[in-house]
């Protein structure tokens, strides 16, 4: 962890002089803690309060005039929203100068793919199977948060989403937890770096803790209700890779979890964080969570959402003010113990320490506008989008796009759209930042003549029932689009959900493309004209039908500010596709909650046999099975060994195999390997990811990749929910997606 530097903060900012002397530190600066106690010493319960409130700017980045007053006061610990120097600065200085303490805020925001360099969502940025990509994305969005005032994201979202009628499937890293893991790691590294004080870093937040992305019915905020063994095995593990990266904060979700809503949980929050994790960082609410306690029907009254939430755990209140409000009183009733709020206080105060704020508390002005929006921030975005396009198509003759076509007619409501390319969470992203599908294409092709026709509206009120308006003007749209394609040699067709359209609060019950789409995309296939489809997404989506008819489609998801150049770099074979899917595709709605991982069932499906689990009226098989992605070039596996054919159950194995570019260009696999325990104590999943490797190679070059199969990859929490490894047979599979590849087994003794 950080320390910050108090003997140079004696003569750096006005506040850490003011702290130094109210502290009446000496040059020997002792350890932070006590410096911590020491303050804790002097405030009022008030002002302990006070630093345990956050409250949201305007969305545009402005202070609002009441939060002044309240920090003067010291009633206001912590904004969220207000960011740009010159903002950042103004309440800062009255922090400073003007309240009893001169205690810094600290000052958040939601950078969740990027802070002005919009990259991929996240969902998107997952499918690069890269966490390099993901820490360096996450990098550059905190030096430029930083350079605008910020110490502090909410993000990571580690939420593991099985669901994708959940719109906020596309916030985090998928389905699975190890995949999940590796990414929650790889971006609170990102963010933090090895030194969260350092001038182009912020601290991260591990959200929603947690199972927030259980949901019933997918139906955002809803209840989820599962099993301990389920809750550590399958929603835990990456908030503990979180941890384990030295995450700084966590945001406690809204959903009620087995009966007690997460921002009042003292099982996850205390038990779980504290006792068991030994993890000192703050837990800050989620918007409002605390006060709807009451709604959710656990607290009678909001002293009562008080007087629960901060003992179990939540340290930090967003937006409602239980705390600020009825937390003196409860404590002088002896509701609340004084321990209880001082340690929230310390971890709230530790939170400053750690990102620099005694030390440094004012933003550089001058840095901003030479930090945001860097070219190599915007090279990197580039770099980013196009390792995270997903080719779900090809027919090896549509892609990549050919020098010779002349004409090509960029049809869908996507291609010259440039509200459409951030999704959603854009940060402080702007439009006329954003690089356009036609002009990236117009960019890379320069002989060719890109003709645009939208073909179909996109609006996410089209969704509501009744809301898709007129068919005479989407007929007209319609009818446009293909005479523009009939002119041409090459059709280009962009579909998909708007940026709208998943996120908060954005769950659906069809997985469908937004009204007239599938109209659209008939009509220009009828054409028969060389067409390749890009789909923008953040979720799944269930398309057989687009499956079937399209000679070639990339997923392009919500590519971000260079989103433009980024597709064309993969349309055009500049940069070879190598996405693979963090998360299963359907082909149905009524599918999900669908993944790979399943449990086996007394009675797997069987195409024969009526009684075995399936559907009457549809294949239980995904779409796109999780893992699954193409490139221009093949590859092929070959020669699996497995290191020894039985081994004690503290050893490991290594099972290796030779990947080989089967084709003519350059190109980069991801090979996975998957772990089958045959039969456990407590059933095991079909199979599970415990290993994957990316592997670039030019045509007809091989190499061999290995992954060592230990401890870590073969335990499973048992019966008494303890990590254990149980003797039996173990199968592997070295694989190019969850489906199909190389086989192996072994045993353990
Ligand atoms: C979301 C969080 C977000 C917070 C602050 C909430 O509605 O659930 O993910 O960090 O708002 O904007």
């Amino acid at each position: 962890m950080a320390r910050p530097r108090l003997i140079a903060a004696a003569s750096a900012g006005l506040a850490a002089c003011a702290l130094v002397f109210q502290l009446g530190l000496g040059a020997q600066a002792p350890d932070i803690e006590q410096h911590i106690n020491a303050l804790i010493a002097r405030m009022t319960l008030d002002e302990k309060f006070g630093q345990l409130q956050q409250l949201d700017g305007h969305a545009d980045g402005r202070n609002r005039e009441e939060h002044f007053d309240l920090v003067r006061k010291g009633l206001l610990g912590s904004t969220l929203n207000v960011r740009g120097a010159e903002n950042v600065n103004a309440l800062q200085k009255a922090a400073l100068e003007e309240s009893r303490l001169k205690i810094p805020v600290v000052f958040a925001f939601d950078v969740i793919h990027g802070y002005r360099t919009v990259f991929p969502i996240p969902l998107g940025e997952t499918a690069s199977w890269d966490p390099e990509a993901a820490e360096r994305a996450a990098a550059i969005a905190a030096a430029e948060s930083r350079a605008a005032g910020l110490q502090w994201t909410f993000a990571p979202m580690v939420d593991i989403a099985r669901d994708a009628r959940w719109g906020r499937i596309a916030e985090g890293a998928g389905e699975d937890p190890w995949l999940g893991s590796v990414f929650a790691a790889a971006r609170v590294r990102g963010f933090q770096g090895t030194n969260m004080a350092a001038p182009d870093r912020i601290a991260a937040t591990a959200k929603h803790w947690v199972a927030y992305g259980a949901a019933e019915g997918g139906r955002d905020y809803a209840a989820t209700d599962m099993s301990e063994h389920a809750l550590r095995s399958i929603y835990f593990p990456p908030f503990k890779a979180a941890v384990d990266a030295g995450v700084a904060t966590f945001m406690s979700a809204f959903n009620d979890l087995n009966g007690v809503p997460t921002s009042s949980n003292p099982f996850t929050l205390t038990t779980v964080l504290r006792e068991e994790w030994k993890w000192d960082g703050l837990v800050v609410s989620d918007y409002k969570s605390v006060v709807e306690t009451i709604n959710h029907g656990l607290a009678r009254d909001e002293a009562d959402a008080a007087r629960q939430a901060l003992p179990a755990g939540v340290d930090m209140e967003m937006i409602s003010r239980t705390y600020v409000t009825h937390g003196p009183a409860l404590v002088k009733a002896g509701e609340i113990p004084v321990p209880v709020v001082d340690e929230a206080v310390r971890r709230a105060l530790r939170l400053k320490y750690r990102v620099g704020l005694f030390d440094r508390p004012y933003a550089d002005p001058a840095l901003e506008p030479a930090t945001l929006l860097k070219p190599e921030f915007r090279a990197a975005a580039r770099d980013i989008a196009a390792r995270s396009m997903v080719l779900l198509e090809h027919d090896g003759r549509t892609l990549p796009i050919k020098e010779g076509n002349r004409r090509i007619a960029l049809v869908g409501p996507f291609g010259d759209n440039r509200d459409e390319m951030m999704g959603n969470w854009t940060g402080d992203g702007r439009r006329e930042d954003v690089v356009t599908l036609k002009e990236g294409l117009e960019a890379a092709l320069p002989g060719a003549q890109v003709t645009v026709a939208r073909g179909a509206d996109l609006d996410v009120k089209m969704l509501w029932p009744g809301g898709a308006g007129d068919a005479a003007g989407a007929a007209a749209l319609r009818d446009e689009a293909v005479a523009a394609a009939r002119e041409a040699d090459l059709v280009v067709l962009t579909l998909g959900e708007s940026g709208a359209m998943s996120g908060e609060a954005a769950s659906r019950t069809s997985l469908d493309l937004p009204p007239f789409q599938r109209e659209l995309a008939e009509a220009i296939f009828a054409l028969k004209k060389p067409t390749a489809v890009v789909l923008f997404t953040g979720r799944p989506l269930a398309l057989g039908w687009l499956k079937a008819a399209a000679p070639a489609m990339l997923l392009a998801w919500f590519p971000g500010t260079e989103a433009g150049h980024a597709v064309a770099d993969v349309l055009t074979g500049r940069v070879n596709p190598q996405g693979k899917l963090p998360v299963t595709f359907p082909r149905h709605v009524g599918q999900v909650p669908i993944y790979y991982s399943h449990k086996a069932t007394g009675r797997p499906p069987a195409a024969d046999d009526k009684y075995t689990s399936k559907y009457i009226d549809a294949e239980w098989t995904p779409l796109y099975p999780f893992g699954y992605g193409l490139s221009y070039t093949t590859f092929e596996l070959s020669d699996l060994r497995v290191s020894a054919a039985s081994i004690p159950s503290t050893g490991s194995v290594t099972v290796s195999a030779t990947v080989r570019n089967a084709g003519a260009v350059k190109g980069t696999e991801v090979v996975q390997f998957y772990v089958r325990d045959v039969a456990a104590s407590v059933t095991r999943p079909v199979q599970e990811l415990r290993g994957f490797t990316r592997v670039t190679l030019e045509p007809g070059e091989s190499r061999r990749v290995e992954f060592t199969a230990g401890p870590k990859e073969l335990g499973f929490l048992d019966r008494d929910l303890k990590w254990r490894v149980e003797p039996g047979e173990f199968r592997v599979r070295v694989s190019q997606s969850s489906e199909g590849g190389l086989t192996g087994a072994f045993e353990v003794r």
